[in-house]
């Protein structure tokens, strides 16, 4: 008799129910370090073996398909997914392979989202790229990398940058919106290295009425420059972490990732952390720029792609801005299309993903349902920022401090899984998840569709298929 097999097969969830429309010292050689862009580097003590270190694997170089476009100076590792076609890059891993390198994402994974080209810096000129502080302070100033690390102190955190259209496709699938198709590979995990901007604003003293940082790029896109901006009291705000980063896992910025200098916001929208940064204006009001008012919002769902051209005041409502993170959660394994043998040895199954939050919110609980919800079980959840979080006084990593005992806020993503009898899952017709953070923010069973298709965090789904 043909064993019977449990196919396992993650198809998009589809919503119940429609949608009702420092200090300059030398470079020290680090084991795995990059030599090609030689930035000042100290690292006090070698530490390197006592915290989850980012992984190295993989390879890249200038991709055929990048040769004609302007991003032929970038390389890259072929394993990403190109979601957008060729030009501009915007890609995930695959999420077992995101998954499987751990806590820490190498730069080779790592996301990207750019809306355009890549601009050009090669590594001789990182130190010498400047940026302004300007607007409403009373001592605007621009400072070169080489200031910015030789000048103020520097910290070392990692922080789990998520795209505000993770898990779009299942948007899309509903009803299409004017974003492309994320799987739920739209976000990672990196070491960053900086300088917290609140140091920075400091010592350019913002004046009385000033109420928000705007951020620009230096990728200059069809609407203007890449731009945005956030609350100036949330860059006031240690706890809050936002960081001027200049080092991703230890390395000079990947060009697609901001090099030589970007905004790191963690808890937020990977939106805000612009890269290539050339200037951090002060206002009284929220930018202006096209890409803060026309992306990273989520309009009223009876916004439709036909309608909402006409609509800017409708867009230019800030209210309907995104800033914090919402809680989100995902199966990696089963991966899509695994098969189970129903009749081997194995008698039970790992089910295992990913989950986060925003705000600098935990996830305090992971359940999952074999019954549509009726009832659910509890996942165990592992914390690998914690060991960062629980560093020793002094302790830094690639030359920045990891003083974040006292910080309250959690910037990364967590893991959780929960062994699962074979005999259930054989039984079960799917496989949902959800997650819940500290204010008790859990993610809704339905979803709410948006123009933009961003936020999606309704219960993750895996379909179990089954075959003879
Ligand atoms: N900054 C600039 N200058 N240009 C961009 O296109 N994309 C933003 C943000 N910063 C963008 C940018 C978006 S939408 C996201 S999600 C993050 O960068 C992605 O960062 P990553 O590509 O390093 O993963």
């Amino acid at each position: 008799m043909a064993a019977e097999t449990v196919a396992l097969r993650s198809i998009p969830t589809a919503p119940p129910s429609p949608p009702d429309t420092a200090k300059h010292s030398q470079a020290t050689s680090l084991a795995g370090e990059r030599q090609s862009a030689s930035l000042p580097l100290h690292s006090k003590k070698n530490l390197l073996k006592s915290y989850p270190l980012p992984p190295q694997n993989g390879i890249k170089s200038v991709q055929a398909q990048d040769v004609k476009t302007p991003d032929n100076h970038v390389e890259r590792d072929p394993r990403l997914i190109r979601l957008t076609g060729v030009h501009p890059l915007n890609c995930e891993a695959p999420l077992t392979d995101l998954y499987s390198e751990g806590f820490l994402t190498s730069e080779n994974l790592h996301f990207v989202r750019n809306h355009g080209h890549v601009p050009v810096c090669e590594d001789e000129e990182i130190l010498d790229w400047t940026f302004s502080i300007e607007g409403m302070v009373q001592h605007p100033f621009t400072l070169s990398v080489q200031d910015l690390i030789e000048s103020y102190e520097q910290a070392t955190y990692p922080v789990t940058l998520v795209c505000a259209g993770n898990r779009r496709k299942e948007q899309n699938i509903v009803r299409k919106s004017k974003g492309f198709s994320w799987g739920p590979a739209g976000l990672s995990t990196a070491l960053w290295t900086g300088v917290p901007i609140g140091n920075l604003l400091a010592q350019a003293k913002p004046i009385r009425g000033a109420r928000y940082v705007c951020f620009e790029g230096a990728d200059k896109l069809p609407n203007g420059y890449y731009g945005t901006s956030v609350k100036l009291n949330w860059c006031l705000n240690a706890d809050k972490g936002i960081m001027v980063a200049h080092r991703m896992n230890g390395h000079a910025l990947h060009p697609d990732h901001g090099k030589p200098v970007r905004i790191i916001i963690p808890g937020q929208i990977g939106g805000r952390s612009v890269k290539w940064l050339r200037r951090i204006i002060v206002t009284k009001e929220p930018s202006d720029n096209w890409y803060h008012i026309y992306d990273n919002r989520v309009l009223p769902t009876m916004i439709t792609p036909e309608a909402s051209a006409d609509l800017p005041n409708t867009w230019k409502d800030e209210n309907y801005a995104i800033y914090d993170l919402n809680t989100n959660s995902a199966i990696c394994f089963p991966q899509h299309d695994e098969m189970a043998a129903l009749d081997g040895n194995q008698r039970t199954y790992k089910v295992r993903g990913y989950a986060y939050s925003g705000g600098g919110k935990r996830i305090t609980r992971l359940e999952v349902t074999l019954d549509k919800g009726r009832s659910w079980r509890l996942a165990s959840i592992n914390y690998p920022e914690d060991q960062y979080r629980n560093a020793p006084d002094g302790d830094e990593l690639y030359g920045g401090k990891m003083d974040m005992w006292w910080r309250e806020t959690c910037f990364c993503w967590c893991f959780w899984e929960l062994e699962i009898p074979m005999t259930q899952l054989a039984d079960a017709s799917d496989i949902m998840i959800r997650a819940m953070d500290e204010g008790l923010m859990t993610q809704p069973r339905d979803m709410y569709w948006s123009v933009l298709g961003m936020m999606n965090n309704p219960w993750y789904r895996l379909v179990i298929h089954k075959e003879d």
